[in-house]
C-alpha cells in the first residue's frame, strides 16, 4: 500500500456520549484506508497561560508533539453558544504557543460540525475556519460538512443509520485525503 497519513482528531466535546465523537468514530471507520485517524483527548489540557511556558505542563508538550507530528489535522466539533466549545479553543491556543512555534502551522485540516439543531453547527464551522485561518493552517474549503439532526443518525450501538450522511462523510474525506496529498505530509 502506499503512504499512509497520520491524521490526528480533535473533537470539541468532551462528553462521553457525544454525537461529535460517535461521528468522528464513524469518520474513522468509513475513510479511506489511506488515511489513519486518531482521536486525540483534549479534555485535561490545562488552561494556557503565557507564564507557564517557561516550564510548560505535560499535557501541552505530549499535545503540541502530538499534533506536530501529524500529516494533518480533523476537527469534528459541536457549537456552543453559535461559536467553538472552550476545550477546543484552549487546545488550538496551546498548539499556537509559543511564538514562533505554532504545531499547527501549514497543516492540512478538515472542519465537521455536528448538532442536534438544523443548522449542523454552521457558526461553529465558520468561527473555527476564523480561527485556524491566522495560524497558516491549510483548511480544506469545499466540501463544507454541517451535519444537523445528528440525535437521530445513531443506533443504539452508536453505529450511523443514515446512508446519505455516510455516503456524503465517505465523500468528504476521499476530499480530505486528496487535499493531503495535494498539500503533502510534513515531517
Ligand atoms: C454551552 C452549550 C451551548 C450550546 N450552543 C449551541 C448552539 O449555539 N448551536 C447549536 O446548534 N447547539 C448548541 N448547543 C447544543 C449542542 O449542539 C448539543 O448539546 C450537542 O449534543 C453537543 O455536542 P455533543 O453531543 O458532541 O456533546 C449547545 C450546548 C451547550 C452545552
Amino acid at each position: 500500500m502506499s503512504k499512509q497519513f497520520d491524521i490526528a482528531v480533535l473533537v470539541g466535546s468532551l462528553r462521553k456520549h457525544s454525537l461529535n465523537r460517535l461521528l468522528a468514530q464513524e469518520v474513522a471507520v468509513l475513510s479511506p484506508a489511506s488515511l489513519a485517524l486518531q482521536l486525540i483527548e483534549i479534555g485535561d489540557v490545562p488552561l494556557y497561560n503565557d507564564d507557564w511556558d517557561l516550564d510548560p505542563p505535560s499535557a501541552w508538550v505530549s499535545l503540541r508533539s502530538r499534533i506536530a507530528r501529524a500529516d494533518g489535522v480533523l476537527f469534528v466539533s459541536p457549537e456552543y453558544n453559535r461559536s467553538i466549545p472552550a476545550a477546543l479553543k484552549n487546545a488550538i491556543d496551546v498548539l499556537s504557543r509559543p511564538y514562533g512555534k505554532n504545531a499547527l502551522d501549514a497543516k492540512p485540516a478538515a472542519i465537521i460540525t455536528t448538532s442536534p439543531g438544523a443548522l449542523g453547527g454552521f457558526g461553529a464551522n465558520h468561527h473555527l475556519r476564523q480561527v485556524l485561518m491566522c495560524l497558516n493552517v491549510r483548511t480544506l474549503p469545499t466540501p463544507e460538512a454541517y451535519i444537523g439532526n445528528a440525535a437521530n443518525l445513531f443506533d443504539e450501538r452508536g453505529k450511523l443509520v443514515e446512508p446519505n450522511v455516510s455516503e456524503f462523510l465517505t465523500n468528504f474525506m476521499l476530499s480530505f485525503e486528496e487535499w493531503v496529498q495535494a498539500l503533502g505530509p510534513r515531517r
